[in-house]
């Protein structure tokens, strides 16, 4: 293990069951918030992986190993990050707790001796996701997101929850970074990965016209509504109530519904 790394790691159970070398890894580092967040993760990931084909137990160890970095206080991750040669980003200098994703890669492979790069990449990303993630990655991505547990009523999470069930996992993701896409100018910022992975997925999905205006395509894709499909089970006066949607858009999204024979619906 990287020098670094041994001021930080008190010694641990290093047991060859991951579940129960994680559990005495933050129990001994006392962070049980974390430990709590991490099974919640890694029960979610094994459900999520069942329903998409992908292997529950290797979608286990990714969870279990993605907060590691935690035991490191924010305030020394990067130049815990430098020491280690991780290339940092200038987002991720003004706000270096994002960096921790890089680090819990770092440890994975330098504490637990981790050498799958399908678990190490998804430990990579799970905070921002990225362009060309893979179905692994997003589903490490998305089981952290729909495991938090957050004061209040936060109906996007109920939405990403639906949406990875009823296998519309691409939809799903699109809800959560549409939501901090939102929240731009209140953030301290978006990493570029984050924005990479949302333009990405955002074309991959969009089934809307090619020409409609950016405003008009932001508002769309804010509302979830990606597919034309989704669209023509609302009015048009419904639609014109989104703010950046004018009458030129509404022709625009009446010739490319009717081309897929469909309509708005009359419901007023
Ligand atoms: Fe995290
Ligand atoms: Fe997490």
């Amino acid at each position: 293990m990287k020098p670094i790394l041994q001021a930080y790691i008190i010694d641990f159970n290093r047991s060859d069951n991951l579940l129960d070398a994680i559990t005495n890894f933050f129990t001994v580092h006392n962070d049980i918030e974390t430990l709590n967040h991490t099974l919640k993760v890694a029960s979610e990931a094994q459900r999520v992986a069942k329903l998409y084909d992908v292997d529950p137990a290797k979608a286990e160890q990714a969870a279990l190993l993605h907060d590691i970095s935690n035991v490191i206080p924010i305030s020394d991750m990067l130049h815990v990050a430098e020491e280690l040669s991780i290339e940092i980003m200038d987002e991720e200098r003004k706000y270096s707790r994002i960096v921790h994703q890089k680090l819990s890669r770092a440890m994975a492979e330098e504490v637990f001796g981790v050498t799958d790069s399908e678990i190490l990449c998804a430990i990579e990303c799970h905070t921002t996701l990225k362009a060309n993630s893979s179905l692994f990655d997003k589903i490490i991505f998305i089981s952290d997101k729909i495991s938090w547990e957050l004061p209040g009523n936060h109906q996007y999470l109920t939405d990403i929850r639906s949406k990875v069930d009823e296998l519309e996992l691409i939809e799903g993701i699109l809800i959560y970074l549409n939501n901090i896409w939102d929240q731009k100018t209140k953030l301290k910022l978006i990493h570029p990965w984050l924005i990479e992975a949302r333009e990405e997925l955002l074309k991959k999905i969009s089934h809307l016209p090619s020409g409609l205006s950016k405003p008009a395509q932001r508002a769309l894709s804010g509302s979830g509504l990606w597919k034309l499909e989704q669209i023509s089970k609302l009015s048009e006066a419904e639609l014109l109530q989104l703010h950046g949607l004018g009458s030129k858009s509404i022709r625009q999204i009446r010739e490319a519904l009717e081309m897929k024979g469909l309509s708005f619906s009359n419901k007023s």
